[in-house]
């Protein structure tokens, strides 16, 4: 796979779709409003967009409970709106990346429909089904991941249906090979329709042990956080036969050109990496969370990139996350100033960079009134901060009424700030967090050292982050300011440098110098002149 291929250089911007851009005034986001923005993607100079589920779904987990993998939620659009976004999207140079859901399905969906009427439905074992325990209990003691027991009681066939999320998303049988040649078909169906590839929801679930074991208890849970975690998930995900599953799935993908595997993955690295799979024939993008659990420090980060990049297979595509819709916002973890640090960091790493949407325009901490909770989550375990609707609340476009995201009442409440910070307006002022994005895309893009280029770190002392970036001629100095004192850095070896750019404003970009002042909350990118390469 050359380095050429766009989604290495590339960058992919992720949408909730219910909270992008509503067309239709019923307060929820959907297809035609995504249609109206593209031309957000290609001024902001992103090169695909990820969008999470748009299929039929009752909407019990906001679309990743999908009732019908080959058909649009009316509630988003219609087929039809669908490949008319693709066909636009792909006309202005932008890639269309879809959720793919199979380790769960609605429990109204007709596979689970049929599977749960009767023991002897050919559909039975197409979800996991299991006799109780002697005195009637589940069947081991698996926690969903929303809390409370992972089995569900059918009174009517008098067994147990295993759900790792909530009730209403009964988990897929991957052991069955009808279960897979189904899912690989709605693959296809959708490759058909020019989809560039997909992110798999929760791929390190899809199969579980096959004796079904009692995870072993974790020593460290305190009552303070999310059940699941009174357990190690040792027996319910991350079996090894799932890498078949994952190759199978990449193996599908190739039928069609250039398209992109990327995996929803929440383990350790040395785990992650598996799912690069043997000789690189998994998923081309296993996620990589870690920073967003990372402290954010210039050691513990500095630490956590050269630990990633050394267990990086050979050949194993890095790439890196700063928040998704399950998250709380990289802004309501760092505050303002760290946020448009981030952004530097984000945009000159190595590997493929995925963005928020909203994290752009540099959305904080929102507040959910509790009458306003719409998470399933936030509603089965209740006040410890799990809920993830503060990541999820509508974009800002402008400083009309609700934001210009819609005519009618919002699905979620919009953050308040919503009228000074939005694209329109921060599109006007130079020195906004949107500028600062848009111009680090644009660097990004012109600079190949910055997405491709061999990565090396620098230091990370106290406050400071520094790493060069390098290919062919090119040199950069990535220097990152964590704290809020000012640093000065030597620069490496005798070499000159030239301040690109600087996450504050009024720097002045033609600085030369072989040492670099650093504000408080300042990065900076520079371009370096070493001797040995001008020589
Ligand atoms: C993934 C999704 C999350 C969803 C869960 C169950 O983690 O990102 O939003 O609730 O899977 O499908």
């Amino acid at each position: 796979m050359p380095e050429t291929t766009w989604w290495k250089h590339g960058i992919v911007y992720q949408i909730y779709p219910r909270s992008f851009q509503d067309s239709n005034g019923d307060g929820i986001g959907d297809l035609k409003g995504i249609c109206q923005r593209l031309d957000y993607f290609t001024w902001l100079g992103v090169d695909a967009i990820w969008i999470s589920p748009i299929y039929n779904s009752p909407m019990a987990d906001f679309g990743y409970d999908v009732a019908d993998y080959c058909g649009i939620d009316p509630i988003f659009g219609t087929l039809d709106d669908f490949d008319h976004l693709v066909g636009e999207a792909h006309a202005k140079g932008l890639k269309v990346i879809l959720d793919f859901v199979p380790n769960h399905t609605s429990d109204r969906h007709p596979w689970f429909q049929e599977s749960r009427s009767s023991r002897n439905t050919p559909k039975r074992d197409w979800y996991i089904w299991r006799d109780p325990t002697p005195d009637g209990g589940p069947p081991n003691n698996w926690i969903s991941n929303f809390g409370g027991s992972a089995w569900e009681w059918a009174d009517a066939t008098g067994q147990y249906y295993y759900h790792a999320f909530l009730r209403e998303q009964p988990d897929l049988n991957w052991r069955n090979p009808e279960v897979r040649t189904a899912m690989y078909d709605v693959l296809r169906f959708w490759l058909d329709r020019g989809v560039d590839g997909f992110r798999v929801d929760v791929i390190w679930h899809l199969i579980k042990d096959e004796h079904f074991r009692d995870n072993p208890p974790n020593l460290a849970y305190q009552p303070t956080q999310a059940e699941i975690n009174r357990f190690l998930q040792v027996y319910s995900a991350d079996q090894p036969e799932v890498h078949e599953v994952v190759s199978d799935m990449r193996r599908v993908l190739e039928e069609y050109p250039e398209r992109v595997l990327i995996g929803e993955i929440y383990l350790p690295l040395e785990r992650l990496v598996s799912y690069y799979g043997q000789d690189l024939a998994g998923a081309h993008l296993p996620f990589n969370f870690q920073l967003i659990h990372t402290a954010w420090n210039a050691r513990e980060i500095a630490a956590l990139i050269d630990e990633y990049e050394a267990v990086l297979p050979e050949g194993g595509w890095p790439n890196w996350v700063l928040g998704n819709h399950d998250q709380p916002r990289i802004g309501a973890r760092v505050g303002p100033p760290q946020t448009r640090v981030a952004a530097m960091l984000l945009l000159t790493l190595r590997g493929t960079p995925t963005m928020y949407y909203g994290d752009e325009i540099g959305i904080g901490k929102v507040e959910i009134p509790p009458e306003a909770v719409q998470d399933p989550w936030e509603k089965t375990e209740p006040g410890l901060g799990l809920g993830r609707d503060p990541e999820r609340t509508p974009m800002h476009w402008d400083g009309s009424a609700n934001g210009g995201f819609t005519s009618g009442r919002p699905w979620l409440p919009l953050d308040s700030t919503f009228a000074s910070r939005n694209v329109e307006g921060l599109q006007n002022d130079p020195t906004s967090i949107l500028m600062l994005y848009r111009r680090l895309i644009a660097l990004r893009r012109k600079h190949l050292a910055l997405s491709i280029g061999r990565y090396t770190p620098v230091t990370a002392e106290g406050d400071v982050l520094a790493y060069e970036r390098q290919h062919g001629m090119e040199c950069f100095l990535v220097a990152l300011n964590l704290g809020s004192q000012p640093h000065t850095l030597s620069l490496p070896d005798g070499a000159r440098g030239r301040v690109l750019l600087s996450t504050l404003q009024g720097r002045s970009e033609d600085m030369t110098g072989t040492q670099v002042n650093l504000g408080p909350d300042e990065g900076l990118i520079i371009s370096l002149e070493k001797n040995e390469l001008s020589g």
